[in-house]
């Protein structure tokens, strides 16, 4: 990894830079804040550390000046300072991951860059994940801004019923961040299934919807496999299961397992509601875009048939910011059967 040192005190320069080498880093050094930015603008450099005073430009404002425009990749920024604690409020403002109070010890050093390289390579597991749901989407023509909406759905479900007694040993914000994360791999399978089935223009025949409900089973045993490989990411095993019982209705009467009520997973639930509203608000080949208030009632229809009585209420709760994602990531482009086996498990048969 190549470090960006700035600061313009030779000596502490020299010093740093020497230490980063030793732990093994790549490291050039500016010094000052637009040298600095000058340099990151090559695109080289994921992490700076930079010095507070400085000629020219300061650290805080080379902080800002970089968080202003748009990367390829994230940047990780460590401020040093021999200012305290008053001056964390300054740099974080500024938008500084982390700190260094001078004089630090390496060790310390050591630990603020395992802290950002973890953060800088979360970040790419987060992008590669939804480009690999993208890609699988991508199969199905155009589906618009469909895997936007519903990991902001799940996000604002899943939300809602943290702030529930009941749920608060069950959902975290940690949970949160793993429905928005995994929610749009939920139709990952697709990709097993034929073009002569995914991509037909119109109501799929009894034989052909058996072949479309496979996929969550292609979707589910391919993550599961990955979840056996890696069985401490919390990510896989609930992507797996999103997979596995997005299609499950509360009554047990939805697919692959015939689960019923709390047996599906909560990530499955939750799932299966924004993927189902979802649908009803898109337009489709076999149907129109629905308004919001159709959808509701559709929705309301499906309490403890369709759906569990706890997502529809922390739905309707929720409704405003619902609407408002529904509103602000309307893609608006003609989608074509790619949810089809989304809104046949709706329980209005125009959907199909
Ligand atoms: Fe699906
Ligand atoms: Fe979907």
């Amino acid at each position: 990894m190549h470090v960006l040192v700035v600061d313009d005190d030779v000596v502490s320069a020299e010093f740093l830079a020497n230490t980063l080498i030793h732990f093994g880093y790549e490291v050039t050094v500016a010094s000052n804040g637009r040298e600095a930015f000058h340099l990151v603008r090559s695109g080289k450099y994921s992490m700076v550390i930079s010095d507070w005073e400085m000629p020219e430009m300061n650290g805080p404002e080379l902080c800002r000046q970089i968080r202003c425009r748009q990367w390829s990749g994230y940047i990780f920024f460590i401020l040093i300072t021999s200012y305290g604690a008053g001056h964390v409020v300054e740099g974080l403002k500024a938008g500084a991951d982390d700190f260094l109070t001078k004089p630090f010890q390496p060790n310390e050093l050591r630990v603020r860059l395992r802290t950002g390289e973890r953060i800088l390579s979360l970040q790419s597991r987060d992008v590669m994940l939804f480009t690999l749901a993208k890609l699988a989407e991508s199969r199905d023509t155009d589906t618009g801004l469909h895997l936007e909406r519903i990991r902001e759905y799940c996000r604002i479900l899943s939300e809602e019923l943290s702030t529930w007694d009941k749920y608060r040993d069950l959902i975290d914000g940690d949970y949160v961040q793993l429905m928005y994360l995994t929610s749009p791999l939920h139709d990952i399978g697709k990709v097993g299934i034929p073009d002569s089935v995914l991509l037909k223009p119109g109501p799929l025949t009894k034989e052909e919807f058996e072949v479309m409900k496979r996929h969550v089973t292609i979707g589910g045993e391919t993550l599961a496999a990955a979840t056996k490989a890696h069985p401490d990411a919390k990510f896989l095993s609930m992507a797996r299961d999103i997979a596995f019982t997005h299609h499950e209705r509360y009554d047990g009467t939805g697919y692959p397992f015939g689960l019923q009520g709390k047996q599906i997973p909560l990530c499955g639930r939750l799932t299966a509601l924004s993927d189902v509203y979802d649908a009803l608000r898109s337009q489709r080949v076999y149907k129109p875009k629905f308004s919001h208030e159709k959808a509701r009632q559709i929705i309301l229809d499906g309490v403890g048939t369709q759906f569990d009585p706890d997502v529809v209420e922390a739905f309707l709760r929720r409704e405003d910011d619902v609407v408002r994602i529904a509103e602000s990531l309307d893609g608006s482009a003609a989608d074509s059967n790619a949810q089809a086996e989304a809104a046949a498990t709706s329980p209005e048969p125009v959907l199909v």
